[in-house]
């Protein structure tokens, strides 16, 4: 409820802000919070974010005013190509996902030109699988440049975490998305 609201996209369960690092200082203090609150949620450390002056915070706020989504994205240069795994026989979706959860991924050394970062995406546990995170991909990627839309080619997940990698492959179409920050050091972008 904030008096400049820097509104993305308004639906009837919601609406989605955005908020930059030139934002009053209220407004970045809450977002520090709330970043503080999703790293403790994904329960490992986080990756520094690269260059804080060019990020973009989006925020899912509820109808009753509650904070139910966040997203961070930075401009990145390169991101790496997840190696997709054969999967065993697997006969239900249950089986699939528990599989998923299991497994370590992998990805590709070789580098692909990126352009946008998501280096955080939480959704409040009791508002996922509504469209939630879907929704602030495709705001972020009408405005994270201005005047033009982002491919989700040119769009690489943060370290995916077995939920992150769940969902960039539904929302990629692809178990193959783009990567970047992974623990090996030596290939961070
Ligand atoms: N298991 C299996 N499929 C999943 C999934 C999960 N946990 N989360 C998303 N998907 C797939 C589904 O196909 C879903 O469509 P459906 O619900 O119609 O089947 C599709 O992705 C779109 O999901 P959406 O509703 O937009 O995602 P969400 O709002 O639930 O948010 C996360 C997804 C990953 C952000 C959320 O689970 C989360 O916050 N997890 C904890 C934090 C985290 O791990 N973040 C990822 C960091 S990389």
């Amino acid at each position: 409820g904030w008096k400049k609201e820097r509104i993305l996209a308004e639906y009837p369960d919601g609406r989605i802000i955005m908020v930059l690092p030139e934002d009053p200082k209220y407004a970045l203090k809450k977002v520090d919070e709330i970043r503080e609150m999703v790293d403790n949620d994904l329960g490992f450390q986080q990756a520094p974010l690269m260059c804080y002056s060019r990020t973009k915070t989006l925020l899912f706020i509820s109808n009753d005013k509650k904070v139910v989504g966040c997203l961070i994205a930075e401009h990145i240069q390169w991101g790496y190509r997840v190696i997709e795994e054969k999967l065993p026989v697997i006969r239900s979706e249950e089986e699939k996902v528990r599989f998923e959860r299991q497994k370590a991924w992998c990805c590709s050394t070789l580098p692909e030109p990126a352009i946008c970062g998501i280096s955080r995406i939480w959704v409040f546990s009791m508002m996922r699988r509504k469209k939630i995170a879907s929704r602030m991909i495709e705001c972020l990627r009408s405005n994270f440049i201005y005047g033009s839309y982002l491919s989700k080619e040119e769009i690489a997940f943060s370290d995916p975490t077995p939920d992150g990698k769940l969902f960039a492959t539904q929302y990629c179409g692809t178990g193959q998305f783009l990567v970047y920050n992974f623990i090996n050091g030596q290939n961070s972008t």
